[in-house]
C-alpha cells in the first residue's frame, strides 16, 4: 500500500504565504499519497493552487451533525462540497482544549463518512499514561471507542508527549504500539482492519522520517510543524518507502 505523507498545518499558516509553499513543494509526490490539512479558511484557497497536482486537502476536524444552529462549527457536507478529502477527528489537541470524548469521535467519524469524507482518527497516550505502563491500554480503549463499525479510513498514533516536543519514541516502541494497533483493528473491523494505513505522528521531521516509516506496520505519517515548511515536507514525503 503507498504511505500517506500528511501535513496538520494546525492553528498555522496563512494566506499570503500559500503561494511561496506550494511553489516550493516542487514535484512532491508521484509515488505516495500527499494531503495537506490547513485550517479551514485555508482549504478552498490550498485547493485552488494544488489543482492539477496529486496532493489532497483535507480539514482538521468537522461538525457531528449536518447543518443547523450550531455557531462556529463547519460540517462534513460543506467540506466534502468544497472539495476537502479527509477529515482528522479526535486529534489530542482536540481533546484537550475541546474536551472531545471518544464516542464523539466516533460519531464524527460516521458523519464524515456519510459525507464522503475519508477520516484520520488519531490515537495516542500521555507521558504519564506511558509512565505507568498504560500506553496500549489506553490506545486500544481510544480505538474501540473511537473507531466505529464498518469504518473506511485511516488511524494516527500520536503519542502526546511527542508533539511539538521533538522528542519520539523508540522505533521498537513505535513498532510495538502499531502492532498493538493493528491487532485491535483486524479485531473491531475484520478484513477492512488489516490493511487499513496506521500513520505515526509527533516530532516527524526529515532527519528521523526514513526511520520512522521504515517500522513495520508504518503506513506514513501526520506531520505537524515541519508540514508548514515545503521543503521539510517535501523531504518527508521523499523518504517514505516505495
Ligand atoms: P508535530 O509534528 O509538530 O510534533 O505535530 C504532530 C501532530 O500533532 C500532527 O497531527
Amino acid at each position: 500500500m503507498r504511505p500517506m505523507i500528511a501535513g496538520n498545518w494546525k492553528m498555522n499558516g496563512t494566506l499570503a504565504a500559500l503561494p511561496a509553499f506550494v511553489a516550493g513543494l516542487g514535484r512532491t509526490g508521484t509515488d505516495v499519497d500527499l494531503l495537506i490539512c490547513p485550517p479551514f479558511p485555508l482549504i478552498g484557497p490550498m485547493i485552488a493552487a494544488l489543482r492539477g497536482t496529486a496532493i489532497a486537502v483535507g480539514a482538521q476536524d468537522c461538525a457531528v451533525e449536518t447543518a443547523g444552529a450550531h455557531t462556529g462549527d463547519v460540517s462534513a457536507v460543506l467540506l466534502a462540497e468544497i472539495g476537502a478529502s479527509h477529515v482528522i477527528l479526535g486529534h489530542s489537541e482536540r481533546r484537550a482544549d475541546h474536551g472531545e470524548t471518544s464516542s464523539l469521535v466516533r460519531d464524527k467519524a460516521r458523519t464524515a463518512i456519510a459525507a464522503g469524507l475519508i477520516p484520520i482518527i488519531c490515537v495516542g497516550e500521555t507521558l504519564d499514561e506511558r509512565e505507568a505502563g498504560e500506553a496500549e491500554t489506553v490506545v486500544r480503549a481510544q480505538l474501540a471507542g473511537s473507531v466505529p463499525d464498518h469504518f473506511a479510513g485511516l488511524i494516527a498514533y500520536e503519542p502526546v508527549w511527542a508533539i511539538g516536543t521533538g522528542k519520539t519514541p523508540t522505533e521498537a516502541d513505535v513498532a510495538a504500539m502499531h502492532a498493538t494497533i493493528r491487532a485491535a483493528l483486524g479485531r473491531q473491523l475484520g478484513d477492512a482492519g488489516t490493511t487499513m494505513r496506521i500513520l505515526y505522528g509527533g516530532s516527524v521531521k526529515p532527519s528521523n522520517a526514513a526511520a520512522l516509516l521504515a517500522v513495520p506496520e508504518v503506513g506514513g505519517a501526520l506531520i505537524g510543524g515541519a508540514s508548514l515548511q515545503a521543503d521539510d515536507f517535501s523531504a518527508i514525503a521523499a523518504a517514505a518507502p516505495r
